[in-house]
């Protein structure tokens, strides 16, 4: 029985280490991972040596207390695993890796495949320990550690993409690694039957079968968190369940991959959780992940690493000779990938292009680490593996992992700076001088200010100033020199610049409270597709990208479809509420932008590219707008109540920052604040509950709006609101088609439509009814008639038109002679289209 007190002992020791090393990693300039390896093999040598060390004292027990853990494989992967694997998936930005996803996937699959097969045929070449055996061992080893990589990346500014390339890859080929593992390990000790076809099913179902189970989860976490109440350190909690809940529920239950499901419910809340959870939680639980992954990270390092002397001891030769041979095969797997298929994928057009100076980093820098060993540990343990079996999985892997430590972790910065890759582009520098330049001068002008307020002897300021000086010249001279930045790049660097200022102040009134969740759900979204947009396809791209942020979604249109078919209402009204409220909103945060493109982006960017982001923004406004005025046009009381809904919640948000203020300030003590808050929340509890627009269209009131029904009788008027259909349009749908069959006519109750007839379109408006010739004449329809705003029509479907022209002699009158109007002016269109098409000889 292990001493808990020695366990507890031991563990804060190592962290203790542990908290010493990143500064020292800094310092020599070495990966985190391969200090924590040599400290790790360091700590090994001395536990070895314990035996010589004076009894009694503190280190000589700490030495013990290491000694005595049994670290199972079991707590390397159940503890350490989830914690690492979701802490990675939570930092990924998932759109971005969409982007990407193609060669993510190669990466991560296919590279794993192909890593197993090329490291396991060498090795069963080589060595007398079967197929079987080599595969697992290449698998084991095809997880690649991103840690290392990454860390360096972000460090020296590397391009983003490459940056999410590797990580993407890092995290998915996890996954991928240890399922395919399980199973080989299962053939191996367990027994089971080796039948390929059934390994590659089982790998797919247990693949897909875990991203569904983890998403779900994830889903249903983002779900349950608006019921926390923003308690921060329980919506934390909750994602740390999820981490390990996820992992355990699709590995036991559901007999899936655990791993898979941890990745993919780490996703799921990393892109969703930042409106889902209380925005106060957002970047406490990134912090409170980002310690975690720290030290599960650390720990599982520093203990798999202190058994590689007692391993290393025992290598001998041959082994040696093993080890560099997987080394080598791996590494020509990457090649193989790298080099081979992702050109491939290129060429068909689903991948970016990567350029070569970029692959070979890539394949430089696919360092291995904690899980390749933890899996390692696996086998060791396992009580049917055999002697020799252990020997050569914990020599070749440990081996292995440390050969890329080692040598490619050690290498890969001069690797980066030797390919010219940590220089900034013409653009970026570009930028820097300019926002360098512009900095300097703010600073120069207040250090100044300050000094002469403070009464600062003015050789002091001159000490300070002077430093700014020759700098701030050669910076005005490069401005008034010729831009050497083209007008393209500086665009899509500016426009992405201008969407991420778009996306933080959604996020800041967000979290004042002055917008709902959801509009800000959908807002965040589309800002962000607005970046991407920029920064790939440029200017044409960010304006596609806007206006596809004022359609109609898919919501709207079913829910026009359930209107129109089954008469459901709520989805309409719900849907053209959060798209009135998600318009108005968007106006309100664009309006502002027009301030940040002229106070910023000109000084930064250049007063031609300042003049073409400005004509963008007020394209945007103007649309925004065109769409506003429709809806308002249509629910003048529901514009009001959003208009004074969110007065309300600035007005909130100012009571809200006024009482922390007098609360900072002791002017108030906590009871008298939480009773100002408790006010506060009660006066305005009606202020977040989403308001609902009135679509019900009762024909019976429909009907009177149109002067042609409403001369009748009541009793009459009745029985025609029986025949009649309420319909709502959406602006810019088709209502008819030219061409097509008729099966009704159509009555404006309220709205306008456009009759896209040859010459001039006509405008028909409330009142006014079309689609009665196809009816009348049995002819195909003679034009489009297109919905001008959010119409309210009155549809007579064929049969009906009959029998109400039959029981009605006037009615029929009237639309008759508006039909033989038409007609007329119809066929003077076109008569007059023939004649000046045969004078230009068409
Ligand atoms: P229909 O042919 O069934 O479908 C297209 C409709 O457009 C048509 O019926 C009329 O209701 C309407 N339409 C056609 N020509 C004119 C016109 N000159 N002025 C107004 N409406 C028209």
């Amino acid at each position: 029985m292990v001493d808990i007190g020695l366990i507890v002992f031991g563990i804060t020791g190592l962290l203790a280490l542990t908290s010493l090393l990143p500064a020292l990693a800094q310092r020599l300039k070495l990966p985190y991972s391969v200090l924590l390896a040599l400290a790790g093999a360091a700590l090994g040598l001395l536990v070895a040596a314990r035996d010589a060390m004076p009894e009694g004292f503190m280190a000589t027990d700490f030495l013990i207390a290491l000694s005595s853990f049994h670290i199972s494989s079991e707590a390397f992967l159940v503890i350490f695993l989830p914690t690492l694997l979701f802490e990675t998936a939570l930092a990924i930005d998932v759109r971005r890796m969409l982007n990407d996803v193609a060669p993510i996937l190669l990466m991560a699959v296919v590279a794993v495949v192909v890593c197993m097969v090329v490291v396991g045929v060498t090795l069963a070449s080589l060595t007398s320990y079967g197929l079987i055996a080599c595969l697992m061992l290449g698998a084991m080893i095809a997880t690649t550690d991103p840690a290392a990589v990454v860390g360096i990346f972000r460090e020296i500014g590397a391009p983003q993409r490459l940056t999410m390339l590797v990580e993407g890859e890092s995290l998915l080929n996890d996954a991928a690694a240890i399922a395919l593992f399980g199973m080989l390990a299962g053939m191996m000790l367990g027994g089971q039957e080796a039948a390929w076809g059934g390994v590659a099913a089982d790998f797919l179902v247990k693949f897909l079968g875990g991203a569904a189970i983890g998403g779900a989860m994830g889903l249903a976490v983002c779900y349950l968190f608006p019921l926390l109440k923003g308690f921060t350190t329980a919506e934390i909690t909750l994602t740390v369940a999820l981490a390990y809940l996820s992992f355990f529920v699709g590995e036991h239950y559901f007999h899936v991959s655990g791993v898979v499901a941890c990745v993919a419910a780490g996703l799921v809340v990393g892109s969703l959780g930042r409106t889902r959870m209380s925005p106060r939680t957002h970047e406490q639980m990134e912090g409170a992940w980002g310690q975690l992954g720290f030290w599960a990270n650390s720990l599982i390092f520093l203990l798999a690493a202190m058994l590689v002397p007692e391993i290393m001891q025992r290598t001998s030769w041959a082994e040696a000779g093993i080890i560099l041979s997987v080394y080598i095969a791996a590494l020509v797997a990457r090649v193989i990938v790298v080099g081979g298929l992702l050109p491939l994928l290129t060429a068909i057009g689903i991948a970016e292009h990567v350029n070569n100076r970029m692959k070979v980093v890539v394949v430089w820098g696919g360092l291995r680490g904690a899980i390749s060993l933890a899996l390692a540990l696996a086998v060791v343990e396992h009580p049917d593996a055999s002697d020799s079996l252990r020997d050569f999985i914990a020599t070749s892997v440990t081996g292995y992992v440390l050969m890329t430590l080692f040598i490619n972790g050690t290498t890969l910065r001069l690797l980066i700076h030797w390919l010219k890759l940590d220089r900034l582009s013409v653009l970026d520098r570009g930028l820097r001088d300019r926002a360098l330049s512009l900095a300097i001068e703010e600073i120069d002008q207040e250090v100044r200010a300050i000094g002469r307020r403070e009464g600062l002897a003015s050789a002091a300021i001159d000490m300070i100033t002077t430093r700014y000086a020759m700098q701030l010249s050669h910076f005005r001279r490069l401005r008034a020199g010729r831009s050497d930045l083209m007008l393209d790049e500086l665009l899509s660097v500016g426009l992405a610049m201008l969407s991420a200022q778009e996306e933080a102040r959604y996020f800041k009134n967000f979290k004042d409270g002055i917008m709902p969740r959801r509009i800000a759900a959908t807002l965040l979204n589309d800002s962000g597709r607005l970046r991407e947009a920029a920064r790939f396809r440029g200017r044409t791209g960010y304006a596609a990208a806007a206006r596809q942020t004022l359609r109609h979604d898919w919501r709207m249109n079913l829910g026009i479809w359930l209107n129109h078919r089954l008469g459901i209402e709520w989805l309409l009204a719900d849907s053209l509420a959060e798209r009135f409220e998600t318009l108005l909103n968007r106006r309100l945060v664009i309006g502002e932008l027009l301030g940040f493109c002229r106070d910023r982006l000109t000084a930064l960017l250049g007063e031609e590219t300042a003049i073409e982001i400005r004509g963008l923004i007020l394209e945007r406004t103007r649309a925004i707008d065109e769409a506003l005025t429709a809806l308002r046009l249509q629910y003048p009381d529901f514009a009001r109540e959003l208009q004074s809904r969110y007065l309300g919640r600035i007005a909130r948000q100012m009571e809200t920052d006024r009482y922390e203020e007098w609360k900072e300030r002791a002017i108030v003590g906590g009871e008298v604040a939480e009773a100002l808050v408790h006010d506060r929340d009660q006066r305005w509890a009606d202020l977040d509950k989403q308001g609902r627009i009135d679509v019900a269209l009762s024909a019976t009131e429909l009907v009177e709006r149109v002067p042609l029904f409403a001369k009748l009788e009541a009793d009459k008027r009745a029985s025609i609101a029986r025949l009649l259909k309420p319909r709502m349009t959406l602006p810019g749908v088709p209502i008819v088609r030219r061409g097509q069959r008729g099966d009704a006519m159509y009555f404006i109750a309220s709205g306008a439509a456009v009759v896209l007839i040859p010459g001039k379109p006509v405008e028909l408006g409330s009142g006014e009814f079309f689609g009665e010739l196809a009816l009348l004449t049995g002819q195909p329809r003679n034009a489009d008639v297109v919905s001008l705003g959010y119409c309210r029509l009155l549809a007579l479907n064929s049969r009906d038109f009959l029998q109400l022209l039959a029981g009605d002699a006037e009615l029929k009158r009237a639309i008759e002679a508006v039909a033989a109007d038409r007609m007329q002016h119809y066929r003077g269109d076109a008569r007059s289209e023939q004649n000046a098409d045969r004078k230009v000889g068409r």
